[in-house]
């Protein structure tokens, strides 16, 4: 049945298409995000027009979750096909010439098909999670995989199934009971159950004994006080590190000599360190021989604002009927628990692990590919950079020593000479647009081109965070 369904969405073009309407997003994000989950729906629907009827009918039925006559997805995938995924539960009939895909979604990448949750649908809703995460750590897999591989917290199965149709062979683990279920049809629904066995249970406990060439997982990141637990997908305990700490408890043990990890996570922290950095470094104390390079690729403060984005949809609870009055309240009790324990920045982060510490190489790097000047950063010019207003009307920026001086506008004057060390970005923009009201087009205030001036422009050096 899944075979068929996945052939059927060959013929239909169903990979082919979402890329050329989805363009750039496509290797971005699984999906398009809940906020803009509608308008996103209707720019496509537009753009889909011109795609055969039966292939936008299977886009609109699997992708964007559309309730469509029964007759209309007969054309598009066959009255066999259809009772068949009826009876699976992939389908549902919301009235007798009606079908949906009620809670899933198919989700393509790069000509592999993966069912997952459908987080607008009740009622075992996100259980089966993809997300942007799920998507930076697949671009990581290697072209080419020899060897047994091992995805941890496997999910969908996007990272197993991907890693095994590059030539690998191994193991998938997944804890939630239905979410296993959907692993182990995704593996069959790509043709790749022979390479990859599904098993249900939790991290370590189902591979005891075995090793592995490449150990790959996403765990569940998210960071909340005990008295709010997130979903199983998501949860990883107060701090966000339960599950990954586990992980790095049982990785020695489980590595061949030539072995390697790799994980994405997103991790707490202050804005100059995640709360991952300690634990690294202490676990690289243990006895073994691994060394791991953690990548920090975005960083961004915790705002109440970013909290409703982030954890937002987890703080709507695993149990159904959240009131808006409930989920206000959640947030109000992670945005003190994060307070309290000074974590006032989220990081967006890959870590790679493998072995071969030679004497004396450092065990851990800490690489940071984020923009270091961000909305709250305080910069200041680099000691030895003089602004100067030699004539009235006339400014002039002054380097190395005063030999290179260069005429500025007004405006790069007064918006350098308030980069001291004391005052933020933000409220150099506000003061920025109180003199010269410069408004960005989307109402904004001037904070974009003040970001814009501190990345792009020439003494961009010159601009640095505190110590
Ligand atoms: C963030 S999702 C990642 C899914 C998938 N690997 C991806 O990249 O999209 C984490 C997954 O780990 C599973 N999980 C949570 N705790 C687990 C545990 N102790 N053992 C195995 N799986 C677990 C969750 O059910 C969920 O499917």
């Amino acid at each position: 049945m899944l075979r068929r369904l996945r052939q059927r969405l060959e013929a239909l073009r169903y990979d082919l298409y979402l890329r050329c309407v989805r363009r750039s997003a496509y290797f971005v994000a699984p999906l398009p995000d809940q906020t803009t989950l509608l308008s996103s729906h209707v720019y496509s629907a537009l753009a889909l027009k011109r795609v055969p009827a039966e292939s936008w009918a299977a886009l609109g039925l699997l992708y964007f979750g559309e309730i469509l006559p029964r007759r209309q997805i007969d054309a598009a995938l066959g009255g066999r096909l259809v009772d068949g995924l009826l009876e699976l539960g992939l389908l549902a009939e919301t009235d007798p010439d009606l079908v949906c895909a009620d809670s899933y979604q198919i989700v393509p990448l790069d000509g592999l098909y993966f069912i997952v949750g459908n987080r607008t649908a009740e009622p075992d809703r996100g259980s089966i999670y993809i997300g942007r995460d799920s998507y930076l750590l697949a671009h990581c897999i290697p072209a080419r995989i020899e060897g047994r591989v091992l995805d941890l917290c496997t999910g969908s199965g996007i990272q197993a199934i991907r890693a095994v149709a590059r030539g690998g062979h191994g193991v998938a683990v997944e804890l939630h009971p239905a979410t296993f279920e959907a692993a182990r049809c995704n593996a069959v629904l790509n043709g790749l159950e022979e390479r990859l066995e599904v098993r249900q249970g939790d991290l370590w406990a189902p591979v005891a004994g075995e090793t592995f060439d490449l150990v790959l997982s996403n765990p569940p990141f998210l960071g909340s006080p005990a008295a709010v637990p997130l979903p199983l997908y998501t949860w990883g305990g107060e701090d966000g590190l339960d599950v990954l700490r586990r992980i790095l408890d049982g990785l020695p043990e489980h590595l061949t000599p030539q072995g390697q990890a790799m994980m994405v996570s997103e991790v707490l922290g202050s804005a100059r360190d995640t709360v991952l950095t300690p634990l690294l470094s202490g676990w690289l104390q243990e006895p073994h021989d691994l060394r791991a390079e953690l990548v920090l690729t975005q960083r961004e403060e915790v705002t109440r604002e970013v909290i409703r984005r982030h954890w937002g949809e987890a703080l709507e609870g695993p149990e159904h009927g959240s009131t808006a009055e409930l989920v206000e309240q959640r947030t109000d009790a992670v945005v003190s628990f994060f307070k309290e324990r000074g974590y006032d920045h989220s990081y967006n982060c890959l870590l790679f692990i493998d072995r071969g510490v030679r004497l004396g190489e450092e065990r851990l790097r800490v690489t940071r590919l984020f923009d270091p000047v961000e909305a709250n950063s305080r910069p200041r010019l680099q000691a030895g950079v003089q602004l100067l207003e030699p004539r009235p009307n006339e400014f002039e920026l002054v380097l190395q020593g005063g030999q290179e001086r260069m005429a500025i506008p007004e405006s790069l004057y007064f918006m350098l000479g308030r980069f001291d060390g004391e005052r933020s970005v933000m409220e150099v923009a506000l003061e920025y647009q109180s003199r010269y009201g410069a408004v960005q087009q989307d109402g904004k205030p001037a904070l974009t081109h003040v970001l814009d001036t501190c990345r792009t422009f020439v003494f961009v050096e010159a601009l640095a965070l505190p110590d």
